[in-house]
């Protein structure tokens, strides 16, 4: 079951989730489109992975902390998917039922990119636990702002944060994220949307907007 629910042809609410390297635009793109989404009085909700309540925050405090004991690459992935099943069940599912629509930063997309990909972990383990996790909440479109590593670097630099333990990864590893993310995209044609991150915020958004438009999601 996906979260789309129709009632006489009106679509009443969507779970879409942004993926993309740090620094690609996801934040800024989910504000826009929240604002665009408020000027259409749709109700929604804007969440993150991992994290979105107190106790989800919590294993994401474990997981991007730089700390003496490194999670080992299983370790790494049950918490991923600990995290998750407390915010689908305690928030998104919720939200959904309520008839919001959900945007939502990273989601198991970004599992399948950094565990299996970049950390080596398998595919199948790795596809059987996101499955246990969201419990039949699927995403019913993703979109995926491409972005080399490179520009990635230079955005997250001109902002000073300090590195969490994801980002402090070398570069080999987030272009094996990169090129998850895009083969996760090739193999799910319809339930994802690929921008090209170098594109303006405006465009971005624009073809955005198309897309809704084209799946008839904002009549
Ligand atoms: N389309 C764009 N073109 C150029 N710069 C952009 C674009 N979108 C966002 N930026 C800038 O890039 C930086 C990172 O953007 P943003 O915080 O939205 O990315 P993010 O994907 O949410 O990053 P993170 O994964 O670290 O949270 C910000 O300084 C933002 O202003
Ligand atoms: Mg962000």
């Amino acid at each position: 079951m996906t979260a789309l629910l129709w009632s006489s042809k009106k679509k009443v609410m969507a779970f879409i989730v942004f993926e993309g390297l740090d620094g690609s635009g996801k934040s800024t793109l989910i504000k826009a489109l929240d604002q665009e989404l408020e000027s259409k009085n749709i109700s929604r909700m804007i969440t993150r992975e991992p994290g979105g309540t107190p106790l989800a925050e919590e294993i994401r405090g474990l997981l991007l902390k730089i700390g003496d004991e490194k999670p080992v690459d299983r370790c790494e992935l049950l918490l991923y998917e600990a995290s998750r099943a407390q915010h689908v069940d305690y928030k998104i599912k919720p939200a959904l039922q309520k008839g919001d629509w959900v945007l939502c930063d990273r989601f198991y997309g970004s599992t399948v990119a950094f565990q299996c990909f970049a950390r080596g972990l398998d595919r199948e383990s790795t596809d059987w636990l996101n499955n246990y996790a969201v419990g039949g909440t699927h995403p019913d479109l993703t979109i995926l702002l491409d972005l080399s590593t490179d520009e990635s670097f230079k955005r997250q630099n001109s902002r000073n944060d300090e590195k969490d333990r994801m980002e402090s990864e070398p570069t080999e590893f987030h272009k094996k994220v990169r090129e998850g993310y895009l083969a996760q995209a090739n193999e799910n044609p319809e339930s994802w949307l690929v921008l090209d991150a170098m594109d303006s915020p405006e465009k971005l958004q624009a073809k955005v907007l198309a897309e809704l438009e084209r799946r008839n999601w904002l009549k």
